[in-house]
């Protein structure tokens, strides 16, 4: 029954957009389509639905003392444009399954849906988790998409009268819980059905700038050159060098590297690379960040080049609450720990103070998402649920 229940509304959320793959932009109508069959669902428990002014869906089954702050557990039901069938749902969909199983505790239990994870539409994304946490401020609202329409007057044509101001939407709940498909390879590696994140990684993106000089591709003898691209390109794979060396850190250079003078026979004077640098703690990101910048002084050393790096954005990593990880590992007994190389909502949650913990369940096909390929098992979401049931079980009754 929940199997099939679970399946069948995760079917009916992937129908929303048509088309290829989850197709649910943030603020549009296939989005609110997505929070009215949710918050149909959550009417069907028998929860006590509301909204915030951003649009975010409660579903409350109302606790006995009112005034312990809630337990939260939830996700997000925006997607990337063909995304996945269990990126954000699966964690909506599964928390409510969750709590229909449960009587009344000590404290409310509350289903949560985030607008606007994704960030593809308005680009910085996180919009509800930040907007009811007191994050999103004046100048958020100004993003445009791609046809000029601002997050402002998205959300006044969806109805959501949001105005930045100080604190909560609603009040701080106790704890947020997150279940989410782990959109990685590492738990099916682990043959687990189930993962206890123990944080969620820091990101830098860094630019390295590196100067050379212009020469002759035919005159200039190697030796004698000064030469920015091969030094872009020693430096890329020292930083992937460094990279392997520190437990799960991973960097990336995915967009071009921009060369100047950019001609095929002349040796380049300059080049810029953008890299992407990512590790589950404090400690490992620093060291990433110093192996990266020694990377491309050894490089600029090597090629006779000069190298400018600067920070261009960072995010700090976010660790997950111990007791509330204690709380999951008891729940999906012998779960393994990893962190969450990707960005979550809980995230967004724990910069305001919230305790937060987040449970990964397995993907399939080489743990491919963003994807209409993404894919969990039936067995893995069933095991998900009950874990969630026992958590929120457990939690509802904590001081
Ligand atoms: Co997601």
């Amino acid at each position: 029954m929940t199997a099939s229940r679970v399946e069948g509304r995760l079917d009916a959320l992937y129908a929303i957009g048509g088309g290829e793959g989850a197709n649910r932009p943030a603020l549009s109508a296939h989005e609110d389509a997505a929070h009215a069959l949710a918050w149909g669902w959550m009417r069907e428990a028998g929860l006590e639905t509301g909204t915030d002014a951003i649009g975010n869906l409660y579903g409350r089954l109302r606790g006995r003392e009112p005034g312990l702050a809630e337990i939260w557990c939830g996700s997000h039901l925006d997607s990337v444009p063909r995304g996945g069938r269990f990126d954000g749902a699966l964690g909506v969909v599964a928390a409510l399954e969750a709590v229909s199983r449960l009587e009344p505790g000590a404290r409310t239990v509350t289903v949560v849906a985030f607008r606007d994870e994704e960030g593809c539409r308005f680009g910085d994304g996180f919009l509800g988790s930040r907007a009811v946490s007191g994050q999103l401020d004046a100048t958020g609202l100004e993003n445009a998409d791609r046809d000029g329409v601002t997050v402002r007057e998205a959300l006044a044509a969806g109805g959501h009268p949001f105005t930045p101001g100080d604190g909560w939407l609603v009040p701080a709940p106790a704890a947020f819980v997150e279940a989410h498909i782990e959109q990685g390879p590492a738990l099916a590696g682990q043959d687990a059905a189930l993962g206890v994140v123990t944080s969620i990684v820091g990101i830098l993106e860094l630019q390295a700038v590196f100067a050379g000089a212009a020469g002759h591709a035919g005159t200039t003898p190697m030796a004698n050159r000064r030469d920015a691209a091969l030094c872009a390109a020693a430096f890329q794979v020292a930083a992937a060098a460094a990279a392997r060396d520190i437990a799960d850190a991973v960097v990336t250079v995915g967009s071009a590297i921009a060369v100047e003078p950019g001609a095929a026979n002349v040796i380049a004077r300059r080049t810029t690379v953008r890299l992407d640098a990512r590790a589950p703690d404090a400690e490992r990101l620093a060291a990433l960040e110093r192996a990266v910048w020694a990377a491309a002084d050894e490089a600029a050393q090597a090629h006779g080049c000069e190298a400018q790096v600067d920070v261009t954005m960072r995010i700090d990593p976010v660790a997950c609450d111990p007791a509330l990880r204690d709380v999951l590992g008891r729940a999906a007994a012998g779960a393994p720990s990893l962190p969450s190389g990707a960005g979550h909502d809980a995230q967004v949650l724990a910069r305001a103070g919230v305790p937060i913990a987040m449970l990964f369940v397995r993907s399939l096909n080489g743990g491919i998402s963003h994807s209409p390929a993404e894919s969990s098992s039936r067995e893995d979401v069933a095991a998900c649920v009950d874990a969630l049931e026992a958590a929120l079980r457990e939690l509802t009754d904590r001081r």
